[in-house]
């Protein structure tokens, strides 16, 4: 089994709760991390490093220093509409950075890397709940920065024999239920932190579209906790540590849930009302967005233990009152 295992991204919101999982299953994570979204408050479980993945010399240093026995690469710009309105930025950090990772990992001799992919590979799915091997079609410079990724993983599988999972989430969210880490993006672009800390200022919320081809009309997404993601990856490495080539798993709870049913639950686990508008729809939404996890089940024996909506609003909620 591996030790040392360099987490990127790892003082970010996923990234945290990766390294707690690690730790919890005997390992150290070494965070290297830029910190231009991550907080410092939330590397608790192992060392740090700060440095930018676009830096290879920085990251030799790391690799010089620790024993680097796997690489889980969550460094990355996020936003997907801001990789609308300027992609460049995206494509040099979330595929020069991952391709300047890639080199310091080869020169010292790792070979095994977990991914942290999303659905926007999927863009707007023809069939739901999408499976992984339905068609990648990204809609958005983000999405396509992921499928480059996952693309260049699978060459190197082949080429210099690198094992790998991309691990494509839907909607991360909630807070670990022990209240030691959650969101701190004071600004998040994600729906839940967005909309709770709107429900804690009394601020009005916009619901974007009321007119999409869904059960009411609003997009519906797969929300799934945070600390499902996080053992997700303990998991993907152990796949790793017994066998060869590039994976790829979807990690959802495989329930589609609302933006209006988001803001109903949200009702009753704040006990606030949720003041809301309808806006106008955004471009590059897809309407529904549920993912089929039966291969991460089958292959990694992953499964969804805190994903209840329920569950997710009511760790988020407490972090958000209480522990920020
Ligand atoms: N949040 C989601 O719902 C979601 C869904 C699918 C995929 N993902 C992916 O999961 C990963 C983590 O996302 P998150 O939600 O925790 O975001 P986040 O912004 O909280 O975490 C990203 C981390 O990467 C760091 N970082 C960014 N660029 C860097 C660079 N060049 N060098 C070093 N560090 C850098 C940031 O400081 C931050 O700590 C990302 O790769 C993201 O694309 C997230």
């Amino acid at each position: 089994m591996f030790r040392n295992v360099l987490v990127t991204g790892g003082a970010g919101y996923i990234g945290a709760h990766v390294c707690k999982a690690l730790k919890a299953h005997g390992m150290v994570p070494i965070v290297f991390d830029s910190l231009i979204t991550g907080s410092i408050e939330s590397v608790r479980y192992g060392p740090f490093e700060k440095g930018d993945i676009r830096d290879k010399s920085a990251l030799e240093k790391v690799f010089a220093t620790y024993q680097i026995d796997a690489v889980i690469h969550m460094a990355a710009s996020i936003e997907v509409g801001k990789s609308v309105q300027d992609p460049l930025p995206f494509y040099d950090n979330n595929i020069a950075g991952t391709i300047s990772l890639l080199y310091a990992l080869d020169k010292a001799g790792c070979n095994t890397v977990i991914f942290s992919s999303s659905a926007a590979v999927y863009g707007n799915p023809n069939a739901v709940p999408i499976k992984e091997d339905a068609s990648l079609a990204p809609i958005n410079p983000y999405g396509y920065t992921k499928f480059f990724v996952e693309k260049v993983l699978s060459q190197l599988s082949k080429e210099r024999g690198i094992r790998s999972c991309a691990l494509r989430y839907f909607n991360a969210c909630g807070a670990d239920p022990d209240g030691e880490i959650g969101p701190r993006n004071p600004n998040p672009s994600h729906v839940i932190p967005r909309f709770l800390k709107k429900v804690l200022s009394g601020e009005e919320i916009t619901v974007y579209g009321d007119s999409y081809q869904t059960k009411d009309g609003s997009c519906v997404r797969d929300y799934v906790h945070v600390s499902d993601i996080a053992e997700a990856h303990v998991l993907a490495l152990k796949k790793l540590g017994g066998s060869e080539g590039a994976h790829v798993y979807n990690l959802g709870s495989e329930t589609g849930v609302s933006v209006l049913e988001l803001l109903h639950s949200i009702e009753e686990v704040t006990g606030k009302k949720c003041h809301y508008t309808i806006g106008n729809l955004r471009e590059g939404d897809p309407a529904c967005l549920v993912a089929s996890s039966e291969k991460a089940q089958r292959e990694l024996g992953w499964k969804a233990q805190h994903s209840s909506i329920r569950k997710i609003l009511e760790t988020a909620w407490h972090w958000e009152k209480n522990c920020l």
